[in-house]
């Protein structure tokens, strides 16, 4: 097999470090929640809703418990009647006992803002070209990065785009953050814009790009969102969707489902299958919808008006 210069670059064993830590936290959460007694005691496979009802857990995060756990091989899944059951392995954790405390949910002070600015950009160093050049985006000359924290895909187009401008919408602190820490104001193809996606207008552009934003939201907010943005778009304009797309089946990729548990701790979302995107966009107007799977840990979705 040969090997590309950008797989030499691409940092895979720091990430697979960096998600050690939440399969420390999936693991530990499963036993505390007895996840493992509870199968071996039922002596049969459970579906999910069954053993949330048994833990007295959500339906929800106790599927997506299940889920990172098949990934990580501490249980397997059977098919059923188009029904996913879930049957404890060979597996003895239930002596852990490790307290798990739960990340609080959302950013507080500037200096906890600047650290959460600082994750969100630090991936992009890796694969940001990926996922801006998984499409040609050069008919798109003027784009919206809706969310667009501290500009690192905006800067990426900018390079990869020669011809079109970026603005970056995001909440006033974060922009005021942006600005001061992250975007050169020499740049003069990246502006900013101030506001709330959900309760200003937002201007017309010929392409929205939202990295890692419907995967913050449920599908009822992700549809309000996306509603909106057709709406601003113009013509024959497009949105690009960045995110970890769990495969079909939802057997993978191991880094999306567990990504998908640590939503449920720190937002209202939750990682999606492309199909479950392209509803969503279908739902709101969009059509022509792509998916391009990268290889790396976000992939792309481009859709039309
Ligand atoms: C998970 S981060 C993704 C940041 C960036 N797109 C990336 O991929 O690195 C979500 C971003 O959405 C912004 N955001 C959240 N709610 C928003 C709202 N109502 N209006 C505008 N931006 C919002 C946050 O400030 C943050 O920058």
């Amino acid at each position: 097999m040969s090997v590309t210069k950008d797989d030499e670059t691409y940092p895979r064993k720091i990430l697979q470090y960096m998600e050690g830590f939440l399969i420390s936290k999936t693991l530990f959460a499963a036993c505390e929640l007895g996840v493992f007694d509870h199968l071996e005691t039922a002596e049969r496979p459970l579906s999910a809703a069954e053993v949330a009802q048994g833990l007295g857990s959500s339906e929800d995060g106790t599927r997506r418990l299940l889920s990172a756990c098949a990934g990580l091989e501490l249980l397997t899944v059977q098919q059923c009647n188009n029904q996913e059951l879930a049957v404890v392995e060979v597996v003895r954790w239930r002596h852990v006992t490790l307290r798990v405390k739960t990340i609080p949910r959302g950013v507080g002070s500037d200096e906890e803002m600047l650290k959460f600015m600082h994750l969100m950009n630090s991936i992009w160093n890796i694969c940001s070209k990926d996922v801006v050049t998984a499409f040609d985006l050069t008919p798109f000359k003027i784009i919206y990065d809706l969310g667009g924290c501290s500009g690192a895909l905006a800067k990426q187009c900018t390079v990869a785009y020669p011809g079109s401008t970026v603005t970056i919408f995001d909440l006033p602190k974060v922009v005021h953050m942006s600005r001061k820490y992250f975007v050169s104001s020499q740049d003069k193809r990246i502006s900013f814009h101030e506001g709330d996606f959900f309760k200003d207008e937002l201007p017309e552009a010929n392409l929205y790009i939202l990295a890692r934003i419907l995967h913050d939201w449920t599908d009822e907010r992700s549809s309000e969102l996306l509603d909106k943005v057709y709406r601003s778009c113009s013509p024959g304009g497009g949105v690009l969707l960045v995110e970890a797309l769990l495969h079909e089946d939802g057997s993978g990729p191991l880094t999306a489902q567990l990504y998908s548990l640590n939503m449920l701790v720190q937002t209202e979302g939750r990682e999606r299958k492309a199909s479950e995107y392209a509803c969503l966009l279908t739902a709101a107007g969009f059509t022509n919808i792509q998916v391009q799977r990268t290889g790396k840990i976000y992939d792309a979705i481009l859709a039309r008006k």
